[in-house]
């Protein structure tokens, strides 16, 4: 509440996995919230195959420590949302096994002290059918999954529209209004019927994922485009997730298995599947599970992910005071939701003054311009 005792009003701009995920933590403490959403098909929520996997993708330093923290916290998330939707969320203990071709790459991986080591047999054991080339690996049991795709982000709206989120679909932020400091008074905003208007707020969370330089032009966000596809496996054919280089296999309860990605850093926005990139991930599930190139494809797809320089998101106040950053979450974005969406959500619903110290010390390993180079 303000010190005038009404709700504040929070513009969330932006209708994907963290749009979402941070209007429902606010609106669960109580604020009142506008989610602004352009095309809800392009976020990368609904593109992601849906890790939670911060060992497997064997991350190191701040970025590990956020998503070791984002972990532990998505059980009780996942309750959350089901709980305000009704709705199953698809998360799975799956499990992710990393496999190597040799013992000495097993042991270089950054995060090898955090997996269970496997040896040739193990491996062979932990995933039937794995091709014989893979000679050594890990297994993250802590690793899991969820199914964002059909049900996480479905469920997310459920749960915001049963809190009295409200949303401007189809709308696209065109500017950001300032008032005579500096401050954030409100943004311009282009309704699906081709109306500007002007809508007012004192604060705001950026959530535009790879478009976010396209609102606030100092962002060092970039879009690193990656192309994925499904196929309808057996039923328990694969039990864990597979982290191969470059390719990984995703599969869900019913057999569903999603296969990922390629990690394309200079297609910029350009639309559709290519060639080369759908090769890449057939040679991929070859090399990893032969048997699995025989399974029928069922989709294709792409999308593109918010890259930071140093592939950390960018959380906390941004350049314009009153508009809050949660973007940049790059390969880490499902993972990532959990944490984000409550340090943003109690960072806007609270003083500054009542933010845990350790929620002030992640504010600061993940702000805006800590890129900036000092000469
Ligand atoms: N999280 C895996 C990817 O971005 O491909």
């Amino acid at each position: 509440m303000t010190e005038a005792g009404h709700t504040p009003t929070v513009l969330v701009l932006g209708g994907g996995l963290m749009g979402l995920s941070i209007a429902h933590q606010l609106a669960r403490r109580g604020c009142d919230v506008h989610v602004i959403s352009r095309r809800r098909s392009e976020a990368a929520g609904f593109v992601a195959a849906g890790m939670l996997a911060p060992h497997a993708e064997g991350l190191s330093g701040p970025l590990l420590a956020l998503g070791r923290q984002s972990l532990s916290l998505i059980p009780r998330w996942v309750g959350q949302i089901e709980a305000d939707s009704g709705l199953s969320c698809g998360l799975r203990t799956s499990g992710i096994v990393v496999p190597f071709r040799t013992v000495k790459e097993r042991d270089a991986y950054p995060t090898a002290s955090l997996g269970q080591y496997l040896d040739a047999d193990q491996l062979a054991r932990e995933v039937d059918g794995l091709a014989p080339t893979w000679t050594a690996g890990l297994l993250f049991e802590q690793d899991g999954q969820i199914d964002n795709r059909r049900r996480l982000m479905r469920a997310l709206e459920r749960a915001c529209v049963s809190l009295g989120v409200q949303f401007l679909e189809g709308s696209e932020v065109q500017d950001l209004l300032k008032d005579s400091v500096g401050h954030l008074k409100g943004v311009m905003v282009q309704t699906a019927e081709g109306v500007i208007q002007d809508l007012p707020c004192h604060q705001a969370v950026l959530c535009s994922g790879a478009w976010s330089q396209q609102l606030v032009p100092q962002l060092p966000v970039t879009p690193v485009k990656g192309q994925m596809l499904s196929l309808q496996g057996p039923r328990d054919a694969l039990k864990r997730v597979i982290f191969g280089p470059g390719t990984y296999l995703v599969p869900r309860e019913d057999g569903l298995v999603v296969v990922g990605a390629t990690s394309e850093r200079n297609a910029g926005f350009r639309d559709g599947l290519t060639p080369d990139g759908q090769s890449q991930l057939q040679a991929g599930i070859a090399s990893l599970l032969p048997a699995a190139s025989q399974w029928p494809p069922m989709e294709r797809w792409w999308g593109f992910r918010p890259c930071t320089p140093d592939e950390g998101p960018l959380l906390g106040e941004g350049p314009i005071p009153g508009l809050w950053l949660a973007t940049g979450h790059h390969r880490n974005g499902v993972l990532l939701a959990a944490i984000t969406s409550q340090l943003i959500s109690a960072a806007l619903s609270t003083t500054n003054q009542t933010i845990s110290q350790q929620e002030k010390h992640l504010f600061g390993l993940f702000r805006w311009d800590r890129f900036k180079t000092t000469i």
